[in-house]
Formats: structure tokens, C-alpha cells, sequence
């Protein structure tokens, strides 16, 4: 991605993202939107021993997809400039969008990455990685995992901040109709 074709503002408006980046925006959407909640509810008191397992499971395991996932998209998104945004939207807003979705990729990976870190350091599996048999990343460490926990407690604020901050703005575009929502929706057509 380059500047120049983020802050590009041609005369025709925006063109669209490429339909496997629409795919993946949805995906790793659905996916924080439920991983949230199973965080939530995996720790509260009084659930049963294998509900409780089975939470913690996926969402450990969902949290390692969805940080596989967001490394493709930034990848992607370094490798493949996006599409010029329309030529009427205001410098300030191209630029907020930009710093918006960077923002978000950052905090996902920080609590991909704290949240692994949480638990490796603290001694704990992570399913997926060990039935592959990929090696541990991090030491054993109470004070790591600590610190990696509140990393991760307080993380989930911002992000949810950031997301609040996304929606609205996309819902924005799509009342106004200024075809900045339709570059990453739907995700199916041309
Ligand atoms: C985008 C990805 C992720 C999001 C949005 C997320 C979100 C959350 C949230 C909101 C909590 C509740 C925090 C609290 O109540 O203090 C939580 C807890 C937790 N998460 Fe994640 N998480 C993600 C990825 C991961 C990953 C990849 C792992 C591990 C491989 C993980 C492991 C945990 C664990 C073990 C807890 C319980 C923390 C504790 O010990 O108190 N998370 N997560």
C-alpha cells in the first residue's frame, strides 16, 4: 500500500477491494465479534467443568486463526495498495480511516500475541499448535504470563473502542451511500 493511492481521490470515486480480501475482512470480523463474548463468558463462576474447557479452547484456538489471518491481511495490505477512496471524501476522513484501520491491526495483534503469551508463559496448552507440534515461543514464567494477562485485560477496552469507531464510520458510509461501504461489502459479486 502507498500513500499516494490511499490518498488518491479520482474523479470516478473508489474502486473495490480484491474479493478474497472482502472474504477475509468478514471472516476475521465474524470471528472477533465471537470471540469477545466467549471470553466473557469462559470465566465467570459456575459453569460447568467441560463448558468451561471447551470455551477456553476455542477461543484460544479462534484467537490464533484470527492472528494468522491478520498477518495475511497486513501483508496484503503492505504488498497491495487499496483502492483510492472517492474523490469527494474530505483529506481528514481518508487520513482518520487509514490511522482507524492501522489501529486496529495493531491491537489485534497485541492481544493475539499477549493472549499466547498468557498462556504458554503461564504453562498452559494451546491445542491446535501442539497437535502440530509447533514449539513454544515463550518461557515458562508467572511474572510474564502476569503481565501478559493485564496486557491482554486491558487491550480488550481499546479494541472494542476501535471497533465502535469502525462500525460507526461504515455505517456512516453506508447511510450516505458514498460508496465507501460497498468496496468491502458484499463479498461475493465483481
Ligand atoms: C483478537 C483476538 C482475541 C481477543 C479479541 C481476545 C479477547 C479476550 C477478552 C475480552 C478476554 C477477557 C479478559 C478479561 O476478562 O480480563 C480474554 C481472556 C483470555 N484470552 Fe483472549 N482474546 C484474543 C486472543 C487470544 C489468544 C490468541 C489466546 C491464547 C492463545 C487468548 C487467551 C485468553 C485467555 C487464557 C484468557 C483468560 C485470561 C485470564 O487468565 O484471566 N486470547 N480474551
Amino acid at each position: 500500500m502507498t500513500m499516494k493511492a490511499e490518498t488518491a481521490t479520482p474523479a470516478t470515486g473508489g474502486g473495490r477491494y480484491p474479493v478474497p480480501v472482502r472474504f477475509l475482512h468478514w471472516i476475521v470480523a465474524v470471528m472477533i465479534i465471537a470471540t469477545i463474548p466467549v471470553a466473557n463468558i469462559m470465566q465467570q463462576d459456575g459453569l460447568a467443568r467441560s463448558t468451561q474447557d471447551l470455551l477456553f479452547i476455542l477461543h484460544k484456538n479462534g484467537g490464533v486463526i484470527i492472528f494468522l489471518l491478520v498477518v495475511a491481511r497486513i501483508l496484503w495490505r503492505v504488498l497491495t495498495p487499496a483502492p483510492p477512496m472517492p474523490a469527494q471524501m474530505p483529506g481528514w476522513q481518508v487520513a482518520a480511516a487509514k490511522a482507524a484501520h492501522w489501529a486496529l491491526y495493531a491491537m489485534l495483534l497485541v492481544m493475539t500475541v499477549s493472549g499466547y503469551v498468557r498462556v504458554r508463559a503461564g504453562g498452559f496448552p494451546v491445542e491446535m499448535l501442539d497437535a502440530l507440534g509447533v514449539p513454544h515461543f515463550v518461557p515458562r514464567s508467572d511474572a510474564l504470563a502476569e503481565t501478559a494477562q493485564s496486557i491482554h485485560s486491558t487491550g480488550r477496552f481499546i479494541l472494542v473502542a476501535l471497533i465502535l469507531l469502525h462500525v460507526g464510520a461504515a455505517l456512516q458510509h453506508a447511510f450516505r451511500r458514498d460508496g465507501v461501504f460497498g468496496r468491502i461489502w458484499p463479498p461475493l459479486g465483481r
